[in-house]
């Protein structure tokens, strides 16, 4: 990869600022911002929530993929992903595919007072529910290009650092493709 990657996939869980983070960092980079979750709300004319309570996990999860798929001809823009979408296999495939992926690492105490208790996140539930969900989707995170520590700092500080790493990672491979 010489320049720029075209498409930059944020992926962690709930709460770890995908959406805060991608629309800083799209502001930065001269690149659109889109999320996954919205464009689902948006396509299909309802909330997450409501998808999940009226025909439950399996039939979301069908519907992120078939978003996932939908942006493999994107470029020029910042995905964020929805908490449990690079934990699908076949999810996670469609979205690697032409992009450079990245984990939002973020310890859960954090996260969990970012997340409003509002009930649109249907799997964000107590924190003993939180951790287990997280330990099951670490090594899914883990297979991201590039984990930035995103506990700290405010959603520009956190998409400057990102946009760094993107950075070093571009002339780092410009110099081994010579
Ligand atoms: C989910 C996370 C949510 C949303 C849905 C399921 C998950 O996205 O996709 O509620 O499985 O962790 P955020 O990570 O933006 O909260």
């Amino acid at each position: 990869m010489a320049e720029a990657p075209l498409r930059i996939v944020l992926v962690g869980f709930m709460g770890s600022g995908k959406s805060s983070v991608g629309r800083e960092l799209a502001r930065r980079l001269g690149y659109r911002f889109e999320d996954m979750d919205r464009r689902i709300e948006r396509r299909l004319g309802r909330s997450i929530a409501s998808i999940f309570e009226e025909q439950g996990e399996e039939a979301f999860r069908a519907e992120e993929y078939r978003e996932a798929a939908s942006l493999a001809g994107l470029e020029g823009a910042v995905v964020a992903t929805g908490g449990g979408a690079f934990a699908q296999a076949k999810t996670r495939d469609a979205l690697s595919k032409g992009a450079l992926t990245i984990w939002l690492r973020c310890d859960l105490e954090a996260m969990r007072r970012r997340l409003p208790a509002d009930g649109t996140r249907p799997l964000a539930g107590n924190h003993v529910i939180m951790q287990a969900l997280l330990a099951q989707r670490e090594p899914s995170y883990r297979l991201a290009d590039i984990t930035v520590d995103a506990s700290e700092g405010t959603p520009a500080e956190v998409a400057k650092r990102v946009a760094h790493l993107i950075e070093q990672r571009t002339t780092e491979s410009r110099h081994t493709d010579r």
